[in-house]
């Protein structure tokens, strides 16, 4: 189910690979051979879309295996990737200006031994550096031939509008699942009237929704959930209440919670792809299924009466 990113020439599927956790850097018991294996399952189960970044991995550990993968098929993939936004150790700092854009793209591409990104997003606002300022790079790597379309993540309206006024939007990259829906008021009118694609991250609440996190799990220090106030306290129960409640509409609509959570996504107004992100094959593999799932009147009646119960839940701002 391939589907037109923005008005540009490229298709990509509903369901992308996010290539954070591949990284291992907040998610668990990930090696690189698994890694390389869930890459290469995501493109075997009929994902075309990989979203990546500079910032991933301590020395962009996932652009490097991404490349391995896509050597020999470059041409079938569609690679997203960002920049804006670096690693020092495991902290993240901001530096959107246009010469350090440019800069992580050129690093980007060697790093994906490729010599062209089809999608470059700013990764997110820099307090220092006006959107309308990186914008002004993206739009010179565009001409270069470096970059096929640009892409802004984690900007508000304002900034997308002062982004898009300098180098025209392709796509945009916010959070957005279930449980947090601030975008549906504000960004994702604002990208339907400006034909622009919404690509977005979290979709499963960083596997929260995908239903087998057990009620008493206990988040190691190491486990960068730990810290979401989502996985906490009241907010975590009435969060597994939601999803016992998903449950039982998954078991009658035949498929799995992560699939009947990607297929809701995937049909909400505006939402171009849902970038899922999964740190085994098998895992990639069961939220791809979700592209062939076909939710009935009855299942989405109750998916609505579930988030009705559930009530408005914590959201977040901040960027990982
Ligand atoms: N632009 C930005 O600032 C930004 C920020 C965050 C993410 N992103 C992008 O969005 C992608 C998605 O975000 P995310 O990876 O943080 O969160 P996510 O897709 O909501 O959740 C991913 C996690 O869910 C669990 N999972 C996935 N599939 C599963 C399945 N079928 N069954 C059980 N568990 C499953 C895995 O964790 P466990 O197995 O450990 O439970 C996996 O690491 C990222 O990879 C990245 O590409 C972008």
């Amino acid at each position: 189910m391939l589907r037109r990113l923005g008005t540009s020439e490229l298709f990509v599927s509903s369901v992308a690979l996010g290539c954070w956790p591949i990284t291992g850097l907040t998610t668990l018991d990930v090696t690189r051979d698994a890694s390389l294996k869930t890459i290469r399952s995501a493109l075997d189960s009929g994902i075309n879309f990989l979203d990546t970044a500079y910032a991933y991995g301590i020395e962009g550990e996932s652009e490097q295996m991404i490349g391995e993968v896509i050597a020999g098929r470059r041409e079938s993939v569609i690679v997203a990737s960002k920049g804006g936004l670096h690693r020092e150790g495991r902290s993240q700092q901001h530096d959107a200006r246009p010469e350090t854009l440019i800069r992580e793209c050129e690093e980007s591409l060697r790093r994906l031994k490729t010599d062209y990104l089809d999608l470059y997003y700013l990764h997110a606002p820099d307090p220092l550096v006006p959107p309308a300022e990186s914008a002004g790079a993206v739009a010179q790597l565009i001409q270069q031939g470096k970059v096929r379309t640009a892409g802004a993540s984690n900007l508000n309206v304002r900034q997308l509008q002062q982004f898009h006024e300098v180098c025209p939007l392709t796509a945009v990259q916010p959070h957005y699942n279930m449980l947090q829906r601030e975008i549906e008021s504000d960004i994702v009118p604002w990208c339907i009237q400006n034909q622009i694609a919404v690509c977005v991250y979290w979709p499963l609440m960083k596997g929260l929704l995908a239903g087998k996190l057990s009620r008493n799990h206990q988040f190691q220090e190491a486990d960068g959930r730990k810290k979401y106030p989502m996985f906490q306290g009241q907010e975590w129960e009435k969060n597994q209440d939601f999803v016992d409640d998903l449950k039982r509409i998954a078991c009658e609509s035949g498929c799995d919670v992560s699939q009947l959570v990607i297929a809701w996504t995937i049909r909400q107004p505006g939402i171009t792809s849902a970038l899922c992100g999964a740190k085994r094959d098998w895992q990639i593999r069961e939220t791809a299924g979700a592209m062939s799932v076909q939710l009935s009147e009855s299942a989405l009646h109750q998916i609505d009466a579930a988030l009705a119960r559930r009530g408005a839940s914590v959201s977040r701002s901040a960027v990982s």
